[in-house]
C-alpha cells in the first residue's frame, strides 16, 4: 500500500521540494499550506509532474486549523506514515540583531509557529501516525539551534552573533524531538530532528548557498528511514565539513 506523508508549509521552499522528493519515491503527498491558493498551485505542480498530491490547509499556530486539518486527513486518508514538521518563520531582524535588542512580541511570535505550532501538529497527528507500521516524525531544525556547536570553539557557530526568537526556537525543536523520540521508543514511530543546511529560500532572501533540491535531502532521508534506522538524532548537513552527518544537540 502507498505510504501517505504531510509536510507543513509545504506551498514553497524546502517543504515543497520535500513534498516533491517524496513523491518521487512513491508516496502520497499531503501539502500543508495556510493560503489554500499557493497550497493548491503547488500541488498543480507536482500533479504536472505525475505526483499524487493534495493540498491541507494548515496554520500551524492555530489550534482549530491544526485540529481541522487532522481530521481531514483522518477523514480522506485514514492513516498517516510520515510528518515533516517543516513550517517555520525567522522572525526577521530587530535592531542589531543581537540577544539583548530583541522584543518578546517576536519571540512569543515566532515560538508560537516553530515550537508551539510544531507541538500542536504533533500531538494532532500522533494518532494518525499510531496506525501506520512505520511512523516516521522529521522536525525540521536547524543548526543554528545546537547548544553543541554555539559552545565549541572548534565550531563556526560559535563565532556567530545571532537573535534570540529564530535561533532558540530551533534549540527547542530539538529538545521537543528528543522527548517525543523517548516516549515513542518502544513503538514503530521514529522521531529525528533535520539540518538543511543554509539554503536559498525566501527565509534568508534566497541567500543560502545550498539548493532546496539539496536542502531538503536530510528531511527525505528521515522520513524514509527504514524500521533500523534510529531515533532521537540530528541529521543533517555539516557546515565547515561539507557532508552529512550526525549534528551535536
Ligand atoms: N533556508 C535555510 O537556510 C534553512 C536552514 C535551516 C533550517 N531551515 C528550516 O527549514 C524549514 C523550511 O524553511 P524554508 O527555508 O523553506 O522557508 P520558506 O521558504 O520561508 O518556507 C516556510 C514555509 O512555512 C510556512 N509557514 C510559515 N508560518 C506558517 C504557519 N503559521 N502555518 C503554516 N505554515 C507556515 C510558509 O508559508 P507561507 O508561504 O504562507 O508563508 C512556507 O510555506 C524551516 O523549518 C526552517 O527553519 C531553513
Amino acid at each position: 500500500m502507498k505510504s501517505t506523508a504531510f509536510i507543513t508549509g509545504a506551498n514553497k521552499g524546502i517543504g515543497f521540494e520535500t513534498a516533491r522528493q517524496l513523491a518521487t519515491r512513491g508516496m502520497t503527498v499531503l501539502l500543508g499550506a495556510r493560503d489554500p491558493e499557493l497550497g493548491q498551485a503547488a500541488v498543480d505542480k507536482l500533479r504536472a509532474e505525475g505526483a499524487d498530491a493534495h493540498c491541507v490547509r494548515i496554520d500551524v499556530s492555530d489550534e482549530e486549523s491544526v485540529a481541522a486539518a487532522a481530521a481531514r486527513i483522518e477523514a480522506d486518508f485514514g492513516a498517516l506514515d510520515v510528518l515533516v514538521n517543516n513550517a517555520a518563520i525567522s522572525g526577521g531582524m530587530e535592531g542589531d540583531g543581537k540577544p539583548s535588542s530583541g522584543s518578546l512580541a517576536m519571540l512569543r511570535r515566532v515560538y508560537e509557529t516553530n515550537v508551539f505550532g510544531l507541538v500542536a501538529v504533533t500531538n494532532a497527528m500522533l494518532p494518525l501516525l499510531r496506525r501506520s507500521a512505520a511512523g516516521r516524525i522529521v522536525n525540521v531544525s536547524s543548526e543554528v539551534g545546537s547548544l553543541g556547536g554555539r559552545t565549541n570553539p572548534h565550531n563556526p557557530l560559535s563565532q556567530m552573533v545571532s537573535a534570540i526568537p529564530y535561533t532558540s526556537s530551533k534549540t527547542a525543536v530539538n529538545m521537543v524531538t528528543v522527548l517525543y523520540a523517548m516516549e515513542l521508543k518502544d513503538t514503530a514511530i521514529k522521531v529525528n530532528a533535520a539540518n538543511p543546511g543554509y539554503t536559498a529560500t525566501d527565509l534568508n532572501g534566497n541567500s543560502g548557498f545550498r539548493t532546496v533540491e539539496q536542502g531538503a535531502e536530510p528531511s527525505v532521508h528521515l522520513a524514509t528511514l527504514p524500521a533500523d534506522g534510529p531515533t532521537g538524532t540530528f541529521f543533517g548537513y555539516i557546515w565547515g565539513q561539507e557532508e552529512y552527518g550526525q549534528i551535536e544537540w
